[in-house]
């Protein structure tokens, strides 16, 4: 049983793809403020002015309850941390989850980044994550299944004996953040939905580096930890499907 899901056609996505340019310019000032010493507070605090400077909204403040527009999740916090005011230093990871909203059109990338220099088992999760995503999208056209596209993810993380944290899954979005279906991190080739043109999804690996991948919530309600400790990384790109191939219309093109 699924849902069918909310087709877009090609203005609509010309749309998302704005929300897109906008927030992949955000990541990029990300990036250069995220030295030692700044807090994830500050970046949530800048991001929400970069926002407003360009007409967009932060989706997620608000969204069921949740409180800031950007989602940071440090090392063993791999999902959903609240922005706070400690000061992140070298060697620490951090993940800046965010929904830009342009005119009601969302989009939708979660990007972890190294503040200084990292271990180098981390930088290799960093880089083999990223890679999963590219290789899932890469499998984003139609006639292809949502089974492929979780079996390129769940291949890449045995092959390297990470965790996959299964409960955090990719979505259906538009004009909301979550539609259908679901995206899930795993699955069988030539199973699940089929991907059809005008179909827009988020694809959003998190990889641990132990091999487990459980996770647990915070009181809070919100933050997701691993249970061993280990660190996680997650790269999130929105893809459109198209009839020329996989449309990313979170890569800031
Ligand atoms: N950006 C998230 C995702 O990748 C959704 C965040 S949930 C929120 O699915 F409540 F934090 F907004
Ligand atoms: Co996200």
């Amino acid at each position: 049983m699924h849902v069918d899901p909310i087709l877009k056609t090609k203005e609509e996505i010309g749309y998302m793809r704005e929300a897109g340019r906008i927030l992949r310019s955000c990541h990029e000032h990300i990036e250069k403020w995220l030295t030692p010493g700044v807090t994830t507070g500050d970046i949530n605090e800048r991001v929400e002015a970069f926002l407003a400077e360009r007409g967009a909204t932060p989706e997620q403040k608000g969204y069921k309850g949740y409180p800031y527009a950007t989602c940071a999740s440090v090392n063993e916090v791999v999902c959903h941390g609240f922005p706070d005011d400690r000061e992140l230093s070298t060697g620490d990871v951090v993940t800046i989850d965010m929904v830009v909203n342009k005119d009601g059109w969302l989009a939708d990338s979660a990007w972890t980044y190294g503040i200084g220099e990292q271990r180098k088992s981390i930088r290799k999760l960093m880089k083999r994550t990223e890679r999963a995503l590219h290789k899932a999208i890469a499998l984003a056209v139609p006639g292809n299944t949502l089974g492929d596209i979780g079996n390129a993810i769940e291949r890449t993380a045995r092959f390297y004996r990470y965790g996959i944290v299964k409960p955090l899954i990719g979505h259906g979005i538009g004009q909301y953040i979550h539609e259908p279906p679901n995206v899930l991190p795993y699955g069988k080739r030539r199973t699940g939905m089929m991907l059809t043109e005008g179909m827009v999804i988020t694809i959003e690996p998190i990889f641990t580096r132990g091999s487990s991948g459980a996770v647990v919530w915070d009181e809070d309600g919100w933050t997701v930890r691993t249970v061993d400790g280990s660190w996680g990384v997650q790269y999130e790109h929105t893809v459109a499907i198209t009839g020329d191939g996989p449309l990313i219309l979170t890569d800031g093109t």
